[in-house]
């Protein structure tokens, strides 16, 4: 991480603290400072000060729009962890958990609002396109998170299917967050196009590498209870491919695991993991994990832009390497 990224950094975490949230009724405000206080890598205003600086050297003008997307993400985060009874959240109690489920519903609603109230600081002559961009990434993020609960019942669905689900439900948002920084710098349309491709590729990569992590990863790192995905039979891309590659035995056990109503849950994650490692499903998702990045860098590749790029095309290799 270069020095900037680090200030970057800083300047976002700052803003967040400096967020006015010590309103009534403290039981719908405290889990929203609870949330956006455990931390986060702070990717999508990130992405989006990366994407202005590109043009622009005054990305501290614009923090505070790009903070609302990290309210947004955190309202999807707090809904998500319902959906899918996540105990763990950056290493501590999600917000049902510690609270109820309704407090993290009505919680994660008026983020939703928060969200809107910072976009309120984007100029006259560019609230309209922002809103828009917006409102459709909004929405698809919606639609593929429904789209993945729907998944769960399936017996298995297809790559492309599961591809568009997590291009909806992740990549849009972070597609969003670079075009959001690119409009604000009054950046050349087509520029603004190639670097919400960059953001949509990345986010690819970046939802496969939770998918593995989910399975793979050191939970005290990534902070998510490790093996949820396999407990409610996620299609994550590791499992739509073993489903894709088992054959005989090695697949009547996954389908029977993926059938199974009662099971000690360690017992499922252990199996389900073993059939992973013996179909090789770790390696072929680094390989599409690789590949969407190479997509991004590619889009970068066009913009032709000064040695800026290098630090985000650096900030991106550092997310392919990531353990949280
Ligand atoms: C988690 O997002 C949800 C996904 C899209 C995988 P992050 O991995 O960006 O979570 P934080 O904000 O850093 O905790
Ligand atoms: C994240 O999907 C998508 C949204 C937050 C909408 P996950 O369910 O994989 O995210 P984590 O793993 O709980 O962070
Ligand atoms: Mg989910
Ligand atoms: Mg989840
Ligand atoms: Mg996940």
């Amino acid at each position: 991480m270069t020095d900037n990224v680090r200030r970057l950094l800083d300047l976002i975490n700052e803003d967040i603290r400096s967020m006015d949230l010590e309103m009534e009724p403290s039981e719908l405000y405290e889990p929203i400072r609870y949330i956006l206080n455990l931390g986060g890598k702070r990717l999508r205003p990130l992405l989006a000060l990366l994407s202005y600086s590109l043009f622009q050297t005054d990305p501290e003008r614009i923090v505070g729009i790009a903070t609302g997307i990290e309210v947004f993400h955190n309202f999807t985060l707090m809904h998500d962890d319902i959906m899918d009874e996540a105990p763990l959240r950056r290493g501590k109690p999600t917000v049902h958990n510690k609270w109820s489920e309704g407090i993290g519903i009505l919680s994660g609603d008026v983020m939703l609002v928060k969200a809107y109230e910072r976009l309120e600081q984007v100029d006259d002559n560019k609230v309209i396109q922002v809103l828009q961009a917006f409102n459709s990434c909004a929405s698809e993020v919606c639609e593929g998170q429904q789209v993945d609960m729907n998944f769960e019942q399936m017996e298995q669905v297809s790559e492309e299917a599961y591809l568009e689900m997590i291009r909806q439900k992740t990549a849009v948002l972070l597609g969003f967050s670079m075009e959001l920084g690119a409009i604000l710098a009054d950046a050349p349309e087509n520029h603004q196009n190639l670097l919400k491709k960059f953001g949509v590729n990345i986010g690819l990569g970046f939802q496969l590498k939770d998918d593995l992590l989910d399975v793979y990863g050191d939970q005290s790192k990534f902070g998510k209870q490790v093996g949820g995905d396999i407990i409610s039979n996620k299609k994550t891309y590791l499992l739509t491919k073993a489903l894709e590659l088992a054959v005989g035995g090695l697949d009547q056990d996954l389908r029977q695991w993926l059938a199974m109503n009662d099971f000690i849950k360690e017992e499922k994650v252990k199996a389900v993991t073993d059939i992973y490692d013996q179909l090789g499903v770790k390696s072929q998702t680094e390989t599409k994990i690789n590949q969407y990045f190479l997509s991004a860098y590619e889009a970068l590749d066009q913009l032709q832009q000064d040695q800026r790029l290098a630090e985000l095309r650096s900030y991106a290799d550092y997310l392919t390497h990531r353990d949280r």
